[in-house]
């Protein structure tokens, strides 16, 4: 499995000691105030499980995200696909979910930039996509600093959200990705 260092962030394999970070985390009600709902620590488990089988499945997933400074967990970013993505067949999407104290010092992005880029030259994907609710102006805020261009709106899994998106050519052109 690839593991990625950026400047502040160490993307890495989920250990057994992110479970209590990660349930703390999907157990706060802002952090998901745009997704489903908050998850019991069973849910958190059983999501950790579920990354770990998409990684030995597909060989790319969610990295769990660690702050190298201190060491300590702070969330998910990476790429994950989705089988049930209505649009089109360009089907992995760019995500991320971090914890509040982390928020609002560009970790989201610094981590988003990180995963399209080894989506794109590692992985060769042609497309990625990020998906959100539409209040979500944070998430958007990411999705446009990492280069995604708003496509549209879409109703999925019951929900209706906005989607972006990142063309392989284009992002990694001089100029072509991020801002
Ligand atoms: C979305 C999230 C990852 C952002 O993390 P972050 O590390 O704070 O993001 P960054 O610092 O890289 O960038 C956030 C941008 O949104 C802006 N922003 C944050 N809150 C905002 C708000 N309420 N309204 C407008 N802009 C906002 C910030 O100012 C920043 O933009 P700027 O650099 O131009 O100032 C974090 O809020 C989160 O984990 N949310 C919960 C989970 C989630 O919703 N995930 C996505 C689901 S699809």
């Amino acid at each position: 499995m690839t593991e990625i260092e950026t400047d502040r962030l160490l993307l890495r394999r989920w250990r057994k000691k992110d479970l209590d970070p990660y349930a703390r985390l999907c157990a706060d009600p802002e952090v998901m105030r745009y997704l489903p709902g908050t998850l019991t620590r069973e849910e958190s488990a059983r999501q950790i499980e579920r990354f770990v089988y998409h990684w030995e499945r597909r060989g790319y997933g969610l990295w769990a995200a660690e702050e190298k400074a201190g060491g300590e967990f702070i969330g998910f970013v990476g790429l994950e696909h989705h089988d049930d993505w209505p649009v089109d067949e360009h089907k992995v999407e760019v995500c991320w979910r971090l914890e509040k104290r982390f928020w609002g010092r560009g970790f989201a992005t610094e981590g988003a930039l990180a995963s399209l880029r080894h989506g794109f030259e590692r992985l060769e994907l042609p497309r990625i996509i990020s998906v959100c609710d539409p209040r979500n102006t944070a998430s958007r805020r990411v999705m446009e600093k990492a280069g995604l261009t708003f496509r549209g709106r879409v109703h999925w899994r019951g929900y209706d959200d906005v989607w972006y998106s990142a063309d392989r050519r284009g992002w990694l052109e001089p100029g072509g990705g991020p801002g």
